[in-house]
């Protein structure tokens, strides 16, 4: 039989395999083939012992002694874990193989397949995802640090009462904001990490938002007010939609595309620094939320124009779902009124009317460009914002 010749020496002096050897065994092995030779060389008197077990737990082979004292002979047996890699860029679709790693890396061949069922770019991407994450956590807020909670001064009873009816409100909604996105980002291939940054970031978002609300309805003599079944039917139907494209344009281009007029609105009407700060905050949330929905709705529908069709058709279907719900709920038409027109004296209350009609318009008008600008013609847009729900979200 020839003589075989090592390919690869490694010199462990006295570095024992309980001590951290295998590192360098490993990193020996790794560049062999299978069936060719490293010799170690090692001062540990174990080492023989050792290094065999070693090599029967690794794919390896202890071969024995080699020439002179405290040499070892070991070979490789196997070759490396076959390897696949989901490439850094972006691809169309997304393997289940990937599993959990992040894109780019080399992923050991046979682990487990993972039930991701959005993982086609097409179902889920956006133009613009990094820099709306960049501004997301660039611009996170404290419910602590950022709001005057010291300057909230004891308002007339009926507008306190008002506050606290809009903020209730407002935090209804926000939970139906916050649950929308978290039951999807379950099911996205993280190699869209991206989209699943973004949505994770506006839950934290509507987290605190929903915090700040209920904590300055809390801060009035009354507490929280009334929530109204009209508005919960109208989540509630958000809540079920299946369909990610569709969700994000009913959530986010609708309703809280409307939500940033009904935000600028109470900012501008709040009579107080607490409700106006939250606004504004939360007003600049909102907007990165539109902006993701409108990014998303943008990039599906310059791939699939006929989509419009199906989200023309959603509307029209919670509209209809809705039909029993005749408008919005009057616990918070009127606390706008009066929040509005500053009181409840009869000519304070007409002027608070007049702006909730404004506020109406306003958001009709905003809903109908954001909708035009997504590519729905004129009518149908109009068609479309009409049959939004009367509860805004
Ligand atoms: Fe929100
Ligand atoms: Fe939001």
């Amino acid at each position: 039989m020839p003589e075989r010749f090592p390919k690869a020496q490694l010199d462990l002096e006295d570095l024992t395999l309980h001590e951290g050897a295998p590192v360098l065994l490993r990193r020996a092995l790794a560049p062999l083939e299978p069936g060719e030779m490293l010799e170690v060389c090692g001062d540990s008197a174990e080492l023989a012992e050792e290094l065999a077990a070693w090599c029967r737990k690794e794919g390896a082979r202890y071969l024995g002694g080699g020439n002179g004292p405290n040499v070892h002979r070991i070979e490789r047996a196997t070759g490396p874990a076959p390897l696949v890699t989901s490439g850094r860029d972006i691809a169309e679709v997304a393997d289940p193989r990937w599993g959990l790693a992040p894109r780019g890396a080399r992923i050991e061949a046979g682990g487990p397949e993972f039930a991701f069922t959005l993982r086609q770019k097409r179902e889920i991407w956006a133009q613009e995802l990094t820099s709306i994450y960049k501004q997301a956590v660039a611009n996170q807020w404290s419910a602590a640090r950022d709001i005057p909670w010291d300057q909230l001064p004891k308002l007339p009873e009926e507008v306190e009462a008002a506050v606290s009816q809009v903020m209730t409100f407002l935090t209804e909604n926000e939970f139906a904001a916050l649950y929308v996105p978290a039951r999807f980002i379950p099911r996205i291939h993280p190699h869209y990490r991206e989209v699943v940054e973004v949505l994770a970031v506006q839950i934290v978002d509507e987290a605190r938002h929903a915090e700040v609300f209920t904590r300055r309805a809390e801060a009035g003599r009354n507490g929280l007010g009334t929530t109204a079944v009209s508005g919960q039917l109208s989540l509630q139907t958000l809540l079920e939609e299946p369909d990610f494209t569709t969700a994000a344009f009913l959530l986010c281009v609708m309703g809280e595309g409307t939500f940033l007029t009904l935000l600028r609105f109470l900012e501008e009407h709040a009579p107080e620094p607490v409700t106006a700060t939250l606004a504004r905050l939360a007003l600049r949330d909102e907007a990165r939320h539109v902006a993701f929905g409108m990014e998303h709705l943008r990039y599906v529908l310059q791939r699939e124009p006929e989509r419009r069709t199906l989200l023309a058709a959603a509307v029209e279907r919670r509209s209809r779902m809705l039909a029993a719900v005749s408008g919005l709920s009057p616990y918070v038409y009127d606390a706008l009124t009066v929040l509005a027109g500053g009181g409840i004296s009869p000519a304070q209350v007409r002027e608070g009317a007049r702006q909730v009609a404004l506020l109406h318009r306003e958001m009709d008008r905003a809903r109908r460009e954001r909708l035009q600008s997504l590519g729905f013609e004129t009518e149908e847009a109009s068609a479309l914002s009409a049959y939004h729900t009367k509860n805004f979200m």
